[in-house]
């Protein structure tokens, strides 16, 4: 089913990019490619269900297919950026790197471990081709300031950790938007796994994987909706931090705030500052020496100034194509975007099992609890997704 293959018969100086999905993200994405945002990158095709919807955009000069496994086999593109519903994003991006397709894949990387597993192993078997996540945080100068300074281990060890991020605020007609949005069949997860996907994202980067987690999750809290829509997590890394992860979309205004506390200060990013408190010496080591029981190392504030990056999602399609024409180390390569899939995955699997699970997440038992959940989802697939998925059953057999 998945032999044609493009061949890079061509010397390759610039990449011609596939659009599948122009949806919300999709026209974005759209937009700054043909703005010429991202040098070397020629978006030549779109791909969407509806041939109406792809009338604008035929007429802005781009071929346009309604079916995305023949476009991939078109020979008009050496790459893909996948900007559909969750699932498909292993389907597509397996059938893409099958017919010799670089691939940048919307986040999740896939919408359950076990499905992101399959992706990665495809993308295993097909080295020369790159697969690649839309991470944008990654290029956002306040989470590398972040990255850095903990790297530098100017933070001393690592403490705790909390993030307060409950500025995801969505209404019940953002919900209804697609029928797809926030039921178990379309989309396989709720906040967690749509918007603070990000966040998990950056959390796994800047301190690697917790061991332990823990979560209390709500479904259809605030909205009428299948899956959790508030959060509360516990989270134990293997070094003995601990953190909380608090997420909602119910609630307004919100907060995003994130606090790292380590034994050489305290930092934290809010209201778009990061502030760093910084001890003159190392806690642990003042608790082991001091003579008194009541006293504090001295503390100096930093501010650590940054500006919000203005195109992250364009950096990234720029590191892409840096990656696929000159080997260009990825900021977000594929391979990492399991890590926010299995988190999420696990904060919920882990309330429903009322459980503290050790990661790794046993994929294939979480894959076993959504599709009964599935089984009774409200959302009823088009005809052209249950294709999709028929295709899907032959690699997931
Ligand atoms: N990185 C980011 O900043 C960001 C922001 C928003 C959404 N996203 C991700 O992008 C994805 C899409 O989100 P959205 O908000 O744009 O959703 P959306 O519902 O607005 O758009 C999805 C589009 O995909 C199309 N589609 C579905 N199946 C298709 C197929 N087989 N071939 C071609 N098109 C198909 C639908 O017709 C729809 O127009 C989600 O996975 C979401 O998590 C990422």
């Amino acid at each position: 089913m998945h032999s044609t293959r493009v061949t890079h018969s061509r010397r390759m100086s610039t990449v011609r990019l596939g659009l599948i999905g122009i949806g919300n993200i999709g026209r974005h994405h759209a937009e700054y490619l043909l703005d010429g945002k991202v040098p070397r990158c020629e978006l030549r095709a779109v791909c969407a269900p509806s041939a109406a919807k792809l009338e604008p955009w035929k007429a802005r000069g781009l071929a346009t297919e309604t079916d995305a496994l023949t476009l991939m086999r078109s020979g008009l593109i050496d790459a893909v950026l996948i900007a559909t519903p969750h699932f498909q994003h292993t389907t597509l991006g397996i059938a893409a790197l099958e017919a010799g397709l670089h691939v940048m894949v919307e986040k999740p990387i896939s919408a359950h471990k076990a499905d992101a597993q399959r992706l990665l192993d495809c993308a295993e078997r097909h080295p020369d081709r790159v697969l690649a996540g839309m991470f944008q945080l990654r290029v956002e100068p306040r989470y590398t300031r972040i990255r850095e300074l903990l790297a530098s281990g100017r933070l001393g060890k690592l403490q705790r950790v909390s993030w307060l991020i409950t500025d995801w605020f969505r209404t019940d007609a953002y919900y209804s938007s697609g029928g797809w949005r926030a039921t178990w069949r379309g989309e396989g997860g709720g906040v967690l796994l749509n918007q603070c996907l990000h966040n998990l994202d950056v959390l796994s980067w800047i301190l690697g994987m917790p061991t332990q987690v823990r979560g209390f999750a709500q479904l259809g809290r605030w909205h009428n909706i299948e899956v959790e829509d508030q959060v509360t997590a516990y989270l134990e890394w293997p070094d003995g931090a601990s953190g909380i992860f608090i997420t909602s979309t119910g609630e307004a205004p919100g907060t995003n705030r994130l606090e790292l506390a380590g034994s050489r200060g305290r930092l934290v990013l809010e209201n778009n500052r990061i502030t760093f408190l910084e001890n003159e010496t190392d806690a642990l080591d003042w608790s082991r020496t001091a003579t008194v029981g009541f006293s504090k190392p001295p503390v100096t504030e930093h501010e650590l100034p940054f500006e919000n990056h203005p195109a992250p999602h364009a950096a990234l399609m720029e590191n892409f194509v840096g990656a696929i024409l000159d080997g260009t180390p990825l900021i977000a390569p594929g391979a990492d975007g399991i890590h926010s899939v299995e988190l999420a995955n696990a904060m919920v699997y882990s309330s429903i099992l009322g459980q503290t699970l050790t990661l790794p997440l046993n994929g294939a038992a979480w894959e076993t609890e959504l599709q009964q959940r599935i089984q009774n989802s409200r959302f009823e697939k088009t005809v052209r997704e249950v294709a999709i998925d028929d295709f899907a059953q032959s690699f997931r057999r």
